[in-house]
């Protein structure tokens, strides 16, 4: 094999022909903490090879942030997988797709349908309460009595339901067989992917294939026909749209590029739900489990929703679902750190070193949401909190992902009250790494707060 670039002086894993580095990767830690532990022995920039792919990872916020901000672009491309490409159809989706024209307007048309949802507009606080109260997720979740029971099907049939609704607007009951089989699906995924190689860090597109039943492509061709003018209403619509002006602009120029295919409609609609679901549920279990060992943050929470209804303050914890970014690849030559980086190197941004760093973190194992609240009580958000990524490839749904956990969780803790099933234990707040960061089942008693006795309203 040819040697490798000149990469000035990066501390490098030993590697050998085909295995690359991953003999001196063993052992049963996921690669966030592992990553970790390597960066304590090879500082904190250090490379390794993942088979012949030379990688560099980082694990410290200021490299990350000329990763992904000030050289942002140089480092915007993604890694050519076969798995990914197999998934979606040679990257016709937003994650996994190269840097390239055609990929920045598909980011645009999602990004801007997902802003008629957004802040400003009521309509994801109407979906979200429609999924808690006429969809039954409130009633579902004291259904369980006192005890106890596990309620991470029930959040993700109920985040599913959300997304749904954003794509394609339709809502299930939370009963429905259709939602149930979407959930189930994703599971089984989920659970084979947990199983999976090293090099599957980021096996996000699992829902590529389950949401495929849900949008097929014979669901096109009626929508294309019947698009109106005005504002689209979900996110297919957005594409829809997209597609067809994209692609009568081509035709009037003359073009023959390929441009926006169904193929691409259909991988970015249903990377909605392998991007959306499994990454906010998740999130909403760890507070969940993190607001079991604290209840005295509970109650903060329900004082001050009790107080001042309508504030935008959300509780937030340093718990990333997604600790090691989407790979990223070196779209030219650039650097890191002073280094020199090659044309083609793939780079693994490690966010949990960087949220656990104890130079920037106080006491950072500790769940403290006071430490996202200056001395007036206003937000604050530290420079190295960055639990979407940053840059061109920022996640494209963390406006909304943001405003849909905060409504769940506030919509949530005004009506119900959650707590641990008599002798039952705490929830481990390690959790287990599959697609995202989750964590593992816990029992919960869910019980009405007064004024909402009812539960389903
Ligand atoms: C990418 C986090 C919710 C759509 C990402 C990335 C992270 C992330 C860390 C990778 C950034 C990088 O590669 O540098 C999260 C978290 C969420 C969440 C923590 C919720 C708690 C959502 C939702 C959607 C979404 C609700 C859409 C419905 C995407 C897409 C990408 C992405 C399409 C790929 C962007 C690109 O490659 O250009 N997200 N995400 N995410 N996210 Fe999210």
């Amino acid at each position: 094999s040819c040697p490798p670039p000149a990469r000035g002086s990066i501390p490098c894993l030993p590697r050998l022909p085909v295995l690359g580095s991953l003999p001196w990767m063993r052992g049963h830690l996921p690669p966030h903490l592992l990553f970790s532990q390597l960066a304590q022995r090879y500082g904190s920039l250090f490379a390794l090879y993942l088979g012949p792919q030379y990688t560099v990872v980082v694990n410290d916020h200021q490299h990350a942030k000329e990763v992904l901000l000030q050289r942002g672009k140089d480092f915007a491309g993604r890694p050519n997988m076969v798995t990914t490409n197999l998934l979606t159809r040679g990257g016709k989706d937003i994650a996994f797709a190269d840097y390239s024209p055609l990929w920045k307007l598909q980011r645009r048309l999602t990004h801007n349908s997902f802003t008629l949802f957004g802040e400003g507009t009521s309509r994801l606080q109407d979906i979200v309460l429609n999924v808690l109260s006429r969809l039954c997720l409130c009633a579902e979740l004291l259904s369980s009595g006192t005890r106890g029971f596990d309620p991470s099907l029930a959040v993700t049939r109920a985040v599913t339901n959300v997304v749904c609704m954003l794509v394609f607007s339709a809502t299930y009951h939370q009963g429905d067989t259709e939602l149930q089989e979407v959930v189930l699906y994703n599971q089984g995924i989920l659970d084979t992917i947990a199983r999976g190689a090293l090099v599957d860090i980021y096996p996000w597109m699992k829902v590529h294939l389950n949401t495929y039943t849900a949008v097929s492509k014979s669901v096109l061709p009626p929508l294309q026909a019947s698009l109106c003018d005005g504002d689209p209403r979900d996110l297919l619509d957005a594409l829809l749209k997209g597609q067809k002006s994209s692609n009568q602009g081509q035709r009037a120029s003359g073009s023959e590029d390929e441009g926006i295919t169904d193929d691409h409609v259909l991988m970015t609609a249903a990377e909605a739900f392998s991007a959306g679901v499994e990454t906010t549920s998740s999130t909403l279990l760890w507070i969940l489990a993190y607001l079991l060992h604290h209840p005295e943050i509970q109650d903060r929470v329900q004082k001050e929703l009790d107080e001042q209804i309508g504030s935008d303050r959300a509780v937030c914890a340093i718990r990333p679902v997604s600790p090691v970014l989407i790979s990223h690849t070196a779209i030219t030559d650039s650097s890191i750190g002073g280094h020199a980086i090659s044309r083609g190197t793939q780079v693994l941004v490690n966010m949990w070193s960087i949220h656990h760093n104890p130079q920037y973190w106080d006491n950072p194992d500790l769940f403290n949401p006071d430490r996202f609240l200056d001395d007036q009580g206003q937000r604050v958000t530290p420079s190295c909190f960055l639990p979407f990524g940053a840059g061109p490839r920022v996640c494209v749904g963390e406006s909304l992902a943001r405003l849909e956990l905060f409504l769940f969780l506030s919509s949530l803790l005004q009506r119900l009250s959650f707590s641990l099933p008599d002798g039952a234990p705490l929830p481990n707040l390690e959790g287990q790494l599959g697609v995202v960061l989750q964590p593992l089942p816990y029992k919960v008693v869910v019980t009405p707060r007064a004024g909402w006795q009812g539960g389903a309203n």
